[in-house]
């Protein structure tokens, strides 16, 4: 059992150049509890993919540490789940064997194919979608997309969720529904997770803390608290406390952008 405190993600001083010395990310210190979920906003350019790409293990050279639960968290024991902007769907396959084949790589020895039919089944079920299963990806609405990319992020039960900006293509009605459906998810299986927006709004519905990136990497991010997340989430958009929230949010960001 790891210690409580040091349970969750932990990056110290995480610095990414990419070949050709351009500088991604600065000196990033942050942490969120096991279990957390923490939205991280900032403007185009801060590295916030380069953020995520790192701590999923698609950045292999940077300075600094990752740590999930005080190991390496690209050890075995972590299992990240990756959300792209692109949905990142294989478009020759359908729905189900996006998903599938998602949790055969994750579980290699999980291969009772009926269990795992069943475990997509509810999946879907809880994205609202079960009726796409034998679909093909660009047969389906980019918000249909986006669900079954999230489906899929849950389906093989990650240690650690990375978004990445995964609404932001979606209109402002799709995505507030989106919103609602992955926040119900998020609270029946509580993973770990970090939630790339550039969207204030959607920091503030989705995020127990908010990160605020700074637009020059050579400066410190900062943690905002977030009491709204608490909220009843119908409650939540039309209250004065998020009004405050959205300009307190606006205040740091204009500070650090
Ligand atoms: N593959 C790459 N090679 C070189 N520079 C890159 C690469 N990817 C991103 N960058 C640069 O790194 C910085 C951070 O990019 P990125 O992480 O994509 O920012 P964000 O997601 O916040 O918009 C930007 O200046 C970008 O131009
Ligand atoms: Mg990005």
């Amino acid at each position: 059992m790891s210690d409580l405190r040091n349970s969750g993600l932990r990056v110290t001083d995480l610095r990414v150049e990419y070949t050709g010395g351009q500088l991604a990310l600065g000196r990033v210190n942050l942490t969120i509890p096991e279990h957390g979920i923490y939205t991280i906003i900032g403007p185009s350019g801060c590295g916030k993919s380069t953020l995520l790409r790192a701590i999923a293990g698609l950045i292999k050279t940077y300075q600094g540490e990752i740590l999930f639960n005080e190991k390496s968290v690209h050890s075995q024991e972590t299992l990240i789940g990756l959300v792209p902007q692109s949905y990142g769907l294989l478009p020759w396959k359908t729905v189900q064997s996006n998903i599938l084949m998602a949790m055969r790589i994750s579980h290699p020895d999980r291969t009772l194919r009926q269990a795992q039919e069943q475990q997509i089944q509810y999946w879907l079920e809880s994205m609202g979608i079960s009726d796409l299963v034998d679909r093909y990806p660009m047969s389906l609405s980019g918000g249909q997309q986006q669900r079954v990319a999230i489906a899929r992020a849950f389906a093989i039960l990650p240690t650690m969720m990375l978004l990445d900006e995964p609404f932001s293509a979606l209109d402002a009605f799709t995505r507030e529904t989106i919103q609602q459906i992955f926040l119900d998810n998020w609270l029946t299986h509580p993973t770990t997770t970090l939630f790339v927006t550039h969207d204030v709004e959607e920091a503030i519905l989705l995020g127990e803390k908010i990160i605020v990136m700074p637009s020059n990497q050579e400066e410190s991010l900062e943690v905002v608290d977030n009491p709204i997340f608490h909220m009843k989430h119908e409650d939540k958009r039309n209250s004065d406390e998020f009004f405050q929230q959205t300009k307190r949010i606006r205040k740091v960001m204009h500070k650090k952008w």
